[in-house]
């Protein structure tokens, strides 16, 4: 794969780890256990390809609705994770990896506090990082966030810093989680699903969709890799008449 047409930004849905689980006739947990490998597996894949921002979705502002015993079982597996990772020391050094949380992380919020401080300790831990940006969205919702990036416009509109006939789709963009990044060229969504369940809903203006009925935890560079070449054969158009190969 040429850098012309490795993606800037891949967002992924990473579903299915609970029919992965019930095939195999064991409890959901096991699935999100195996969820959390496949995450491990393809984050490092895709970093080592070059790909300099990634996007998981671990965990949608929708996904409270499940059982609680569901819930805390996921919430637990964050926090095996991140103590994990935290004493990965030398490894986490060679990676490189500058990791991100995205979504609705306030200290009043659903996320409980413990893991809303050690999510922080990571992204500090980490910020020097300069080889790949991964952005881990946890209590996540594109609508949430362009209605958190709109509050924010309209309280500088109200102490008259801005002007709402003057607001620019970069005011927008600067409110929200990813400002800065370029925004996802390819998402992948496993597990069967056709839809984007409130992900980088703003940010997917122009993504390449990429679908696949493998599950998650299943999810394999070779997968990666076949999303990769869809995505390298697609024209982008960006609305002109011209057919333009891949990445802008
Ligand atoms: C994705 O897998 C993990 C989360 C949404 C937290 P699911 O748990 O949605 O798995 P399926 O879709 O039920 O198989
Ligand atoms: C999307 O999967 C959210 C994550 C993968 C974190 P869901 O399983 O929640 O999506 P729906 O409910 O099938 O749309
Ligand atoms: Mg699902």
């Amino acid at each position: 794969m040429n850098h012309q047409t490795l993606p800037r930004h891949i967002g992924i849905i990473m579903d299915g780890n609970g029919r992965w689980a019930q095939q195999r006739g064991l409890p959901r947990t096991e699935g999100h256990k195996a969820g959390v490998e496949a995450f491990e597996r393809i984050c490092e894949y895709a970093a080592d390809l070059g790909v300099p921002v990634l996007t998981f979705y671990a965990f949608s502002t929708e996904n409270w609705v499940r059982p609680p015993q569901e819930v805390g079982a996921i919430m637990d597996l964050f926090r095996r994770q991140l103590n994990s990772t935290e004493r990965r020391q030398a490894e986490n050094e060679q990676k490189r990896w500058r990791i991100r949380y995205i979504g609705d992380l306030r200290e009043d919020g659903a996320v409980p506090a413990d893991i809303l401080a050690r999510l922080r300790n990571m992204e500090t831990q980490s910020a020097d990082k300069d080889k790949t940006v991964v952005n881990i969205a946890v209590n996540y919702g594109g609508q949430q966030e362009i209605l958190s990036a709109a509050q924010r416009l309209a309280r500088l509109c109200c102490e008259g810093v801005l002007v709402p006939e003057e607001l620019t789709l970069q005011n927008i963009e600067d409110g929200l989680t990813t400002a800065g990044q370029p925004p996802p060229d390819l998402i992948i969504r496993p597990s069967g699903e056709l839809r984007l369940s409130n992900f980088l809903l703003w940010q997917s203006a122009y993504a390449e969709l990429w679908f696949s009925n493998i599950l998650w935890p299943d999810f394999a560079p070779a997968h990666l890799d076949q999303a990769l070449a869809a995505y390298a054969r697609r024209n982008r158009r960006f609305g002109s008449s011209n057919a333009r190969q891949a990445t802008p």
